[in-house]
C-alpha cells in the first residue's frame, strides 16, 4: 500500500471507527513550498519539539548517550554489515547521532536509510558520502512499519533504530513490529534501538505539554486536510490533550474537538461532536525489563542494555 492508501485508510479509521493510537506514521508532514503559511508542517514543529523546549530531554540526552557508548554499541556489528537506519531524522540527528556509530564500526559495507521524509534521506546520504566515502548509501522512502522485510534484502543486516521512535507504536503493533524485524534478521542480524525508559509524570508533562507537541500532533489534521479528498472539514475545531497512563507506560497525545463538525471523507459523511476525543498517536515509556519482556516476547535476546546516567534514555542491542 502507498503512502496516501494508508493515510486515507487510517484516517477513515480514525473518524469513522474510532481507531486510537495509529496516527503516529503522519507527523512529518513536509509544507507546500506554493502554500503561504502551510500549517501542515510536521517537520517543522518537530525540530522546534526538539530545539526549543530545554524541557524535551530524549534528542538531548540520547546525543550524550551515543556519543559515551558508540564505541560498545559497534563493538556488537559483525564485519561487512549493511546497516539500515530506520528513521534517521534531521541532519543534527544524523551528525551527532548516526555518524559517530558508523564511523566506529569496521568494516561497513553499506548503509540503508529508510524514511518516508524525502529531505532526511537526502541529508543523511549527502552527509554520509562526504564523512564515509567508501561506504555504499542506498535510501529508501518508504514506512518501516508496513514494510519490515525490506531488512532481507540485505547481506548482515543490522537495524539501528534511534530516537525512541519505536514507542510511537502501541504495546501490541510493537510486539507485531518486533516479530517480523526477529524474522527479517534471521539467521544471524542485530537490532539496536533507542528506547526512552522514563515514568516520572512531571518531567514527561514537562518534555510534552508547553505547546509544542500540540502544534506537531495537530498538524497531522492540517495534513490531512490538505492532502486528503475531505470536504467542510475544519482541523482548526480540536485542541490538544496530554494524558499519562501510568499502567500501560504509555504518554497518550489526543485531540478533542472544540465545536461540532460535519464534513464528507472520501465521499463518505462524518459527524464529530463537541468534546468528542481522538486518540491520535502516543509515546510509550518501557521500563528496561518490560521492553526486554516484549522483545524476548518476539524471539529476540537481549545481548546488552546502554543507559543514560540520567537513567531515563536506552540503547537496547537485540539479537535473533
Ligand atoms: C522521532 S523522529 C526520530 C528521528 C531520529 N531517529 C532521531 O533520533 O532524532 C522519527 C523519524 O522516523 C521517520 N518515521 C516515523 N515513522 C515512520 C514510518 N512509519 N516509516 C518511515 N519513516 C518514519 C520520521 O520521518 C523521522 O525521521
Amino acid at each position: 500500500m502507498d503512502f496516501k492508501t494508508s493515510f486515507l485508510a487510517d484516517t477513515k479509521s480514525l473518524f469513522l471507527e474510532g481507531k486510537k493510537d495509529h496516527m503516529g506514521s503522519y507527523l512529518y508532514s513536509t509544507p507546500n513550498p506554493e502554500i503561504q503559511d502551510d500549517p501542515a508542517k510536521g517537520e517543522v514543529y518537530y525540530m522546534e519539539l526538539i530545539s526549543k523546549n530545554s524541557n524535551y530531554y530524549l534528542y538531548r540526552e540520547e546525543i550524550e548517550l551515543i556519543n559515551q557508548v558508540y564505541p560498545k554499541m559497534a563493538s556488537y556489528v559483525p564485519p561487512e554489515a549493511s546497516i539500515i537506519e530506520f528513521g534517521p531524522g534531521t541532519d543534527k540527528a544524523f551528525k551527532n547521532k548516526s555518524l559517530p556509530f558508523l564511523k566506529a564500526v569496521k568494516n561497513l559495507k553499506s548503509y540503508i536509510p529508510v524514511d518516508i521524509c524525502q529531505t532526511y534521506l537526502d541529508d543523511s546520504e549527502a552527509i554520509l558520502k562526504e564523512e564515509l566515502p567508501q561506504v555504499s548509501v542506498k535510501t529508501i522512502n518508504s514506512d518501516f512499519i508496513k514494510n519490515v522485510d525490506l531488512v532481507k534484502d540485505f547481506p548482515n543486516p543490522v537495524v539501528f533504530f534511534k530516537g525512541s521512535t519505536i514507542t510511537n507504536l502501541s504495546i501490541e503493533n510493537c510486539l507485531a513490529f518486533l516479530t517480523r524485524i526477529g524474522q527479517a534478521l534471521q539467521p544471524n542480524g542485530l537490532l539496536i534501538v533507542g528506547v526512552d525508559s522514563n515514568q516520572n509524570e512531571s518531567s514527561l508533562r514537562q518534555a510534552y505539554d508547553d505547546g509544542k507537541m500540540a502544534n506537531l500532533t495537530e498538524s497531522i489534521l492540517y495534513f490531512i486536510n490538505r492532502d486528503l479528498p475531505v470536504t467542510g472539514f475544519n482541523p482548526y475545531g480540536f485542541q490538544y490533550l496530554f494524558n499519562w497512563d501510568s499502567e500501560k507506560h504509555c504518554v497518550e497525545h489526543n485531540v478533542k474537538a472544540t465545536e461540532d463538525q460535519e464534513f464528507v471523507l472520501d465521499n463518505t459523511p462524518v459527524k464529530v461532536k463537541q468534546g468528542q476525543k481522538f486518540h491520535l498517536l502516543s509515546s510509550y515509556k518501557y521500563p528496561i525489563d518490560y521492553f526486554q519482556s516484549i522483545a524476548k516476547q518476539a524471539g529476540l535476546k537481549p545481548k546488552d542494555c546502554l543507559v543514560h546516567e540520567d537513567g531515563r534514555m536506552v540503547i537496547h542491542i537485540l539479537g535473533v
